[in-house]
């Protein structure tokens, strides 16, 4: 069978009982698979079961974060978050029928409305997945002090961020920013492939993290917390 297009993929996408989507330009609202509207906002445990412990994956593209973090704890749940139908369709489309993975959803919208999805300590650790750097465009940075009281605000006390990027300008400007706002950084690697001991989540690579790899480059991870 051949590639599908796009249309093929929204339209299957609409189906998809993991994921939650916003239709409308600029709005927040998010629909489930039936059409109607929902309010996700304090009320994950509900649509996974159970109140397991929530990562989102911000960026996600086609989700490879939220779908092998999923693999790796099944006793947690992760949802990843993406403006890009296309892309998502791939994470949720393995999480439903070969993953069989019901610890696993995302929304298709923009991060900018993170904090009209998820209450107050709902979520317990966020991972940024090679965010675009937003070259010349600082405030649009997922790590600039735009996003950052948004993401303190829905996290957890001890709640952790962290950061994979390919890109040297990010990665200052987030240990820039990690400073200004005066957070905790408890890790800061420029080349984790070069470092002797691995975290296993940085087995987990992304499309960009795989080209940006074919290219030669090194790859950057924060850990921090607020
Ligand atoms: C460079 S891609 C990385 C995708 C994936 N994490 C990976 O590593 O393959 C950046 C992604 O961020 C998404 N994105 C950027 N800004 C966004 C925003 N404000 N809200 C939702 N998605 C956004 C884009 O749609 C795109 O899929």
């Amino acid at each position: 069978m051949g590639k599908k297009g796009k249309l093929e993929k929204f339209a299957e996408l609409n189906s998809f009982k993991n994921v939650y989507q916003s239709f409308e330009v600029n709005s927040p609202n998010l629909r489930r698979s039936d059409g109607e509207m929902v309010q996700l906002k304090g009320k994950w445990a509900e649509h996974f079961g159970n109140d397991n412990p929530i990562t989102l994956e911000l960026a996600c593209g086609k989700g490879e974060y939220t779908i092998g973090l999923a693999k790796m704890y099944p006793k947690r749940n992760f949802i990843g978050m993406d403006a890009k139908g296309n892309r998502i369709w791939k994470g949720a489309k393995y999480a439903l029928e070969e993953g069989k993975l019901p610890n696993v959803a995302f929304i298709r919208s923009q991060i900018d409305f993170i904090e009209q999805y998820f209450a107050a300590g709902e979520v317990q650790e966020i991972w940024i997945t090679f965010a675009d750097p937003q070259l010349g465009k600082p405030r649009k940075r997922l790590s600039s002090p735009l996003f950052l009281p948004r993401y303190k605000n829905i996290l957890a006390a001890d709640g952790q961020m962290h950061l994979k990027t390919d890109s040297p300008e990010l990665y200052e400007y987030s240990l820039e920013m990690i400073e200004e706002q005066k957070l905790q950084l408890h890790e800061d690697h420029d080349d984790i492939y070069s470092l002797a001991e691995q975290k296993p989540e940085w087995e987990i690579k992304t499309y960009y993290e795989k080209m940006h790899l074919e290219k030669g480059l090194t790859i950057k991870y924060l850990r921090f917390s607020f």
